[in-house]
């Protein structure tokens, strides 16, 4: 038995554009998912799931082999969070070259589900980690990260960047432009706080819809173009530490994702909380939709305002978490 966990995260910068090639910049959160993959004697894949949600909400989950519920379940997240544990396991069999492995999943998530703080990934490249492990190989954070990207991009049907992906199995602050993926070293302290409106997005009915507008008018091509000018712009304030400059461009970026109609009434609401108790800066974080935004702010006035704002389910402070996957005693 094996348990390893990796963090989610929040996007600083870049979210949606990156899958056009636009570089962007997502910071791990010390918020983690566990998976504990147990070998089976026979070649079943069953999973559960315990609290995957973020106010305590337990379900109850299994899986067959082939994915499909033996209850009924009427939480879609949860069935979807089975297509990815499914293709991880896949990818397990593969790196090690034991096609024929079964294995029990557990699943232990303090990240939201589908919320923009990075649950699938981090929850592909934990199972990836185990799962291999359990096998008696280990694989190092990049080929970990690399495979957990195929996932996705399995699972999201080809709707998928790197971002995600590489950023829980390595950790810290990164950069990613394509298939160009690094480490950001030398990050000041960034004193996030994430506001969550207790909902969720569909990242690839979402996806597709920024995709529909860029080929459609060439000003939402622009806006996706614009987008990795504010990424650009960030890593500059990034490394002179400027968190004001940091919070204005986070403010712009949230305007830019607006304009491709990717927020929500909740997603505003708690931007503008953050904004009218002086955060230096405010936006939604992941697809959007629904979820969650990240806002800058070194004292409490944040956390407080959104606590008291209309259609805001949870306030919290996150650490950015510097260590990637690992594997839990
Ligand atoms: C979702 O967390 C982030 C998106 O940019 C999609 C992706 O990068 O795969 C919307």
């Amino acid at each position: 038995m094996v348990t390893s966990s990796a963090p989610g995260k929040v996007y600083l910068f870049g979210e949606h554009a990156v899958v056009y090639g636009e570089p962007a910049v997502p910071c791990a959160i010390e918020r983690r998912a566990s998976v504990t993959a147990t070998r089976r004697d026979d070649e079943a894949l069953r999973v559960d799931a315990g609290d995957l949600t973020l106010d305590g909400f337990t379900v109850e989950y299994s899986g067959g082999t082939d994915g499909r519920p033996d209850v009924d379940v009427e939480q879609p997240l949860l069935e979807a969070a089975m297509g990815y544990v499914n293709e991880a396991v896949e990818q397990a069999r593969d790196a090690t070259g034991r096609p024929e492995a079964g294995f029990d999943v557990h699943i232990d998530s303090a990240i939201p589900l589908g919320a923009g703080l990075g649950s699938s990934a981090a929850v592909v490249v934990a199972a990836i980690d185990a799962a291999t492990r359990e096998l008696g190989v280990t694989l190092d954070s990049e080929e970990i990260a690399d495979r957990a990207y195929q996932v996705e991009h399995a699972v999201q049907d080809g709707e998928a960047s790197r971002a995600d992906t590489f950023c829980s199995a390595m950790g810290g602050a990164v950069r990613v432009e394509g298939d160009d993926c690094r480490r950001l070293e030398a990050v000041p302290n960034l004193p996030f706080v994430i506001g969550y409106d207790g909902g969720s997005g569909d990242t690839g009915a979402l996806v597709s819809g920024v995709r529909g507008l860029r080929a459609e008018y060439d000003f939402a091509a622009d806006t996706v173009e614009a987008i990795g000018d504010v990424v650009r712009r960030g890593e500059d304030a990034l490394a002179a530490a400027d968190l004001d400059e940091l919070g204005r461009l986070m403010d712009f970026n949230h305007g830019l994702l607006s304009a491709l109609g990717v927020s929500s009434r909740s997603l505003d609401a708690m931007v503008w909380a953050a904004r009218d108790a002086d955060a230096r800066g405010a936006k939604l974080t992941g697809a959007g939709g629904g979820g969650c935004i990240v806002a800058l702010d070194d004292t409490d006035g944040t956390e407080t305002a959104l606590r008291y704002t209309p259609g805001c389910e949870d306030a919290f402070r996150a650490e950015l978490d510097t260590e990637g996957v690992r594997v839990e005693e």
